[in-house]
């Protein structure tokens, strides 16, 4: 699977763009606030359906205009599909492949995957373990539909049972059926996805460690811990237990919605003990194994975007990465880099032909 040609209508800094990708390869090359991330973006929203830069869509409209639109086409099988993404000021999103509009956006997911790696991968260190469930989430999501159906069967009873909580501590009674209904819910889709993170994690382990013993240069595995309070107990008795406390708090302190990945390096908690450079590596090593696991369930290498990953390791990571990623990795590959010669240096040094493209003030030229 391969994106063969992008068609760019205001989407962000591009007024009109239209860039073919002949090779496997592609580097995107130019001075800061060129457009180099805005056309990974791009690249994100046709298989993501939406930006990894902002959440909501009209941000990302051109300023001064009032839509944008992005047309891919990609090669999958031998067979072209297009994909279109509209967007227009106080109007429904359009989303279509081969000119047909989903039923819902998440019907698409997974389809065209991509995964990106970016200096924004650092909140899932730094951040809340949200973010390291919303991460999680999405990587099991892309491979497997019936988690995400049961994701989000679970949080839309979440939402539920939180407001009924407020209502009930309120005016101090509430339909107690109505909350053993939720109960119900949140207890079997939760375990379901209990479940899945469980025999997910582990599956994916291997493919991380590997990952992350070949780009750290070292022996001894880091460590993914997948925690969760259902290790102990079953979702209805911690439900039970908890509703006393839910009650005071006005919100459902039990279930999958609290569980959280914890990250640590040879030299233990990554997040304060790892140097820049030791949790970026964690992190890309992260990425490589979500690449190895889509590759796994699809039959084919998923699309990879690196944005500005040379910032914080150091060079000989940098070769590792990169000569993995065109060795190993069967998939298309999108480079962005503010400095050309590095770039070229380390692709002539590791024989890689690729195509260059110059960013400059939403536009881009062949090198
Ligand atoms: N909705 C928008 N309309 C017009 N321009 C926008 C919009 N959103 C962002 N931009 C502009 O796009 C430019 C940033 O582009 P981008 O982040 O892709 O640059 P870059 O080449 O990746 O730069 P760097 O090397 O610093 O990472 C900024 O100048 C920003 O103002
Ligand atoms: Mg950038």
């Amino acid at each position: 699977m391969h994106l063969q040609e992008i068609k760019l209508i205001n989407f962000r800094n591009y007024e009109a763009l239209r860039l073919e990708f002949p090779s496997r390869f592609n580097v995107l090359v130019g001075l800061n606030g060129g457009g180099k991330t805005n056309l990974l973006d791009a690249i994100y929203y046709l298989s993501g359906t939406r930006s990894f830069q902002s959440n909501a869509d009209s941000q990302n409209i051109r300023y001064g205009t009032d839509f944008f639109s992005i047309r891919g086409k990609f090669v999958m099988k031998d067979a072209v599909h297009e994909i279109l993404c509209q967007v227009q000021a106080e109007r429904k999103k359009v989303f279509q492949e081969d000119g047909i509009d989903y039923d819902r956006l998440s019907d698409h997911i997974g389809k065209y995957p991509v995964v990106l790696i970016s200096p924004a991968d650092i909140d899932l260190v730094k951040e809340s373990s949200e973010a390291r469930r919303r991460f999680f989430d999405q990587m099991i999501s892309v491979v497997d539909h019936t988690y995400l159906e049961n994701l989000m069967v679970y949080q839309h009873a979440l939402k539920q049972r939180n407001a009924l909580l407020k209502l009930i501590a309120e005016r101090g009674f509430g339909d107690e059926t109505l909350l053993e209904s939720y109960n119900m819910q949140l207890a079997e889709r939760g375990n379901l996805i209990y479940i899945r993170r469980r025999a997910f994690t582990e599956e994916y382990l291997p493919y991380f460690n590997q990952c992350y013993r070949h780009l750290a240069g070292v022996e001894e595995n880091a460590r993914l811990t997948y925690r969760s309070y259902l290790h102990e107990t079953t979702f209805s008795e911690g439900l039970a237990g908890s509703y006393r406390k839910d009650l005071a708090l006005e919100r459902t302190t039990f279930g999958v919605h609290r569980d959280d990945f914890h990250f640590e390096f040879a030299h233990g908690d990554l997040k304060k003990l790892g140097s820049q450079g030791q949790q970026k590596s964690f992190l890309v090593a992260i990425k490589l194994a979500q690449v190895e696991i889509i590759r796994k369930y699809d039959g084919f290498s998923p699309i990879l975007l690196l944005d500005d990953i040379f910032d914080k390791l150091d060079d000989e990571r940098i070769e590792r990465l990169v000569s993995s990623v065109t060795r190993n990795n069967q998939g298309q590959l999108f480079i962005t880099d503010a400095r050309p010669e590095r770039t070229r240096a380390l692709l002539k040094a590791l024989a890689v032909e690729a195509q260059l493209f110059r960013v400059e003030q939403g536009k881009i030229n062949v090198w």
